[in-house]
């Protein structure tokens, strides 16, 4: 018999007081069955992809916490297998630290938005490794009437957008800092050179008053206090015309590693350092790098020396350094376990003269220099600091060469 012609019969009874008056017969062609079918088979199985190749992350739980739906993205973010999880994995191994506990309370309440949803809200999964990883979640309850029947939720990975927020807010720190440092360089240089001259006479003919005179010995004591000041100041007018970029640079590939080694040895024999344990974390292979040696040499030597200072000589140094991902920079890291810098003083620690140390042990330039210098060698110096847990200083330093023709190169 063909298709055409077999019936697809459903029947209903009809009540009335409890008892069946009639019987309603719904006659369907077996075909048109089978197209509805059909059809639903295909509305099922779009749904089904939908679901499994969309770009976020999907999840979906009982209200007993067992997981329904964990699709494709998922399992890339969470490491997960699908097998792992549906009907397996309770959904607080996802969401730590009650985190799960937490957006149900959400959802439940009507503060964060509207109840029963939670739109764009920041929050941690656990990996499968236990790695846990920023994620932004919306998520909503799915009502049976007024009956909480499941949740759903949908979350992409935050890390790549966290990584971007800090470059940016790390790049407005250095646009800010570089504003400054160019006003303040300005006058830095005319000061500088206003002092040079004057400076030059006093060491002069102090000299000569102390060579052409028989002097008695206090005198002479004197003057060779007035030479050792004006030897003084002359190295600070110096640090100031490095600063605004008055001196040559000589760049050439060099070895950073090796650079840091030679700079710690200058000063490791130092009773500052005599209870500060060293390590140096050197085991990435670093290709050489192009700077100006000696002046690199005296970044690492001020943030070397500051670190000393700021664990009053008890504490742990790292040196450490690697190639960026895209193998076009190299960073220095250079750790120290002391107080750590409160955020406020953060954006001033590189500003010319400030310093929190006292008169005579600190003019407050070693950081501005290093600021200096760094930028001069086309790279970025930045501090990270939790206050009291230490500060890491983070020098990166590019690997093709810089812009021979900017200010203070080849001059
Ligand atoms: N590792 C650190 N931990 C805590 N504070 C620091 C650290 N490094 C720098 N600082 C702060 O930043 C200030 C500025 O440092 P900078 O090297 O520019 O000047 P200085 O060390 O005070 O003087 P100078 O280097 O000219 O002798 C320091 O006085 C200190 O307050
Ligand atoms: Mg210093």
């Amino acid at each position: 018999m063909s298709l055409e012609k077999l019936s697809c019969l459903y029947s209903y009874p009809i009540f009335s007081k409890e008892k069946i008056t009639s019987i309603a017969v719904l006659d369907f062609p077996m075909s048109t069955m089978e197209k509805m079918e059909e059809r639903l088979h295909q509305s099922n199985s779009f749904l089904n992809n939908l679901i499994k190749s969309a770009v976020d992350g999907i999840i979906a739980s009982d209200m007993t916490g067992e997981i329904l739906i964990f699709n494709d993205a998922a399992c890339e973010i969470s490491g997960y297998e699908v097998g792992e999880v549906i009907g397996k994995l309770d959904i607080r191994k996802i969401y730590p630290n009650d985190g799960a506990k937490n957006i149900m309370k959400m959802l439940r309440s009507d503060e964060y938005g509207e109840k029963g949803a939670l739109r764009s809200f920041r929050v941690e999964i656990q990996k499968k490794t236990g790695e846990k990883i920023p994620i932004s979640l919306n998520a909503a309850i799915v009502y049976d009437g007024d009956k909480e029947v499941a949740t759903l939720g949908f979350f992409h990975d935050l890390r790549e957008t966290l990584e971007i927020e800090a470059e940016l807010e790390r790049t407005n720190v250095q646009l800010l800092q570089a504003e400054k440092m160019s006003s303040i360089g300005e006058l830095a240089a005319g000061v500088a050179h206003q002092l040079n001259n004057p400076l030059g006479g006093i060491t002069l003919f102090t000299q000569l008053v102390m060579e052409e005179y028989t002097l008695p010995e206090g005198a002479v004591k004197d003057l060779k206090r007035i030479l050792k000041d004006a030897k003084r100041c002359r190295s600070i007018v110096k640090e100031l015309l490095t600063f605004a970029r008055k001196t040559d640079n000589e760049i050439h590939p060099q070895d950073i590693k090796l650079i840091l080694s030679q700079t710690l040895s200058l000063v490791e024999d130092q009773a500052l350092f005599q209870n500060i344990t060293i390590h140096k974390d050197f085991d990435a292979p670093i290709p050489l790098v192009p700077v100006d040696v000696q002046k690199i040499k005296h970044v690492f030597m001020n943030i070397i020396l500051n670190a000393a200072d700021a664990m009053d000589g008890t504490g742990t140094l790292t040196l450490s350094c690697w190639v960026s991902p895209k193998k076009d920079k190299v960073f220095v890291e250079i750790t120290d376990t002391g107080p750590g810098i409160p955020d406020e003083m953060l954006l001033k620690i590189f500003d010319p003269f400030f310093t929190t140390k006292e008169q005579g042990k600190g003019t407050g330039l070693g950081l501005s220099l290093a600021y200096r210098i760094v930028e001069d060698h086309g790279g970025k110096i930045y501090a990270e600091s939790t206050e009291g847990s230490g500060t890491a200083f983070v020098i990166e330093l590019l690997l093709s060469p810089p812009d021979m023709e900017g200010p203070g190169h080849g001059r």
